[in-house]
């Protein structure tokens, strides 16, 4: 089995388990607006074991037990979108990224409610259950929508400035609550881009690589120390990313 479909695998078990507590599991709170259920690090746990065990000498670093980063390294969102799951709304995924001397080069993303999964490997596309997934090819504001995601770490002023400029550019916005499958959202082509002012790199790291493998383009996420303490993030089609990289201000790398 390849590291890629080792991932994809794992990632669809993973939300299995997740699934079975679906709007149920006991739920505690974190800080204000950040919920754990006891489900997140079941799952976590799950994913850790699995790849203890095939992969022993690369690092993990997950959501909820954090870890150290490596030449080698796995990074894990056992539940993306937990303020969802936790009350039945069914948006939340599994993301399993991997990164090889710092650069994202797999990411496995599994949706329990829908059952899809999505997978992506460097220089090898990006697939929806063996559909290659492509980015939207609009180009124009007035159709464009963008996802801008929110957590309480940066303050309420800056994300209103940040909804405010994509209006003022022409887009329309959302917030679904999971910015994994926000990600995927821009992959799929359904959404034009991804963008949010601070997030963790389990959150993103999968996401990542299946926006640039379906011709999509991000900022360099994992700059500076990205991988420990997280960045800005914005994940856009090719057709827009030179014009949302000025509107929303953060410069695209790739
Ligand atoms: C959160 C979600 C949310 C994003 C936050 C994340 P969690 O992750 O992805 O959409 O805006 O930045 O912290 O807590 O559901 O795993």
């Amino acid at each position: 089995m390849t590291r890629l479909e080792f991932s994809g695998k794992l990632a669809r078990d993973a939300g299995r388990l997740a699934h079975t507590a679906f709007g149920q599991s006991a739920t505690s709170m974190k800080g204000r607006h950040d919920v754990l259920t006891e489900m997140d690090g079941r799952v976590e746990r799950f994913i850790r074991k699995a790849i203890m065990e095939t992969y022993p000498d690369d690092a993990i670093i997950g959501e909820e037990e954090g870890g150290h980063g490596g030449e080698r390294v796995w990074l894990i969102d056992p539940i993306d979108g937990t303020a969802n799951y936790a009350r039945g709304i069914p948006h939340y995924c599994v993301s399993i990224g991997y990164l090889e001397h710092g650069v994202p080069t797999l990411g496995a993303i599994y949706d329990p409610s829908h059952d899809w999964l999505y997978a992506a490997a460097r220089g090898e596309g990006a697939w929806h259950d063996g559909e290659r997934m492509h980015v939207s090819d609009i180009a124009d504001m007035q159709a464009a929508t963008v996802e801008c995601g929110w957590s309480t770490r940066r303050p309420a002023s800056a994300y209103v400035e940040l909804i405010g400029r994509v209006l003022a550019a022409g887009g329309a916005i959302r917030r679904a609550g999971s910015g994994a499958l926000g990600l995927v959202d821009v992959a799929a082509g359904r959404v034009e881009a991804y963008t949010e002012l601070h997030i963790n790199s389990w959150d993103c790291a999968a996401g990542i690589v299946l926006v640039q493998e379906a011709g999509g383009f991000t900022n360099d996420f994992f700059a500076g120390d990205g991988l420990r303490s997280g960045n800005p993030l914005i994940a856009t089609n090719a057709a827009l990313c030179g014009k949302l990289a000025g509107v929303i201000g953060i410069p695209i790398s790739r």
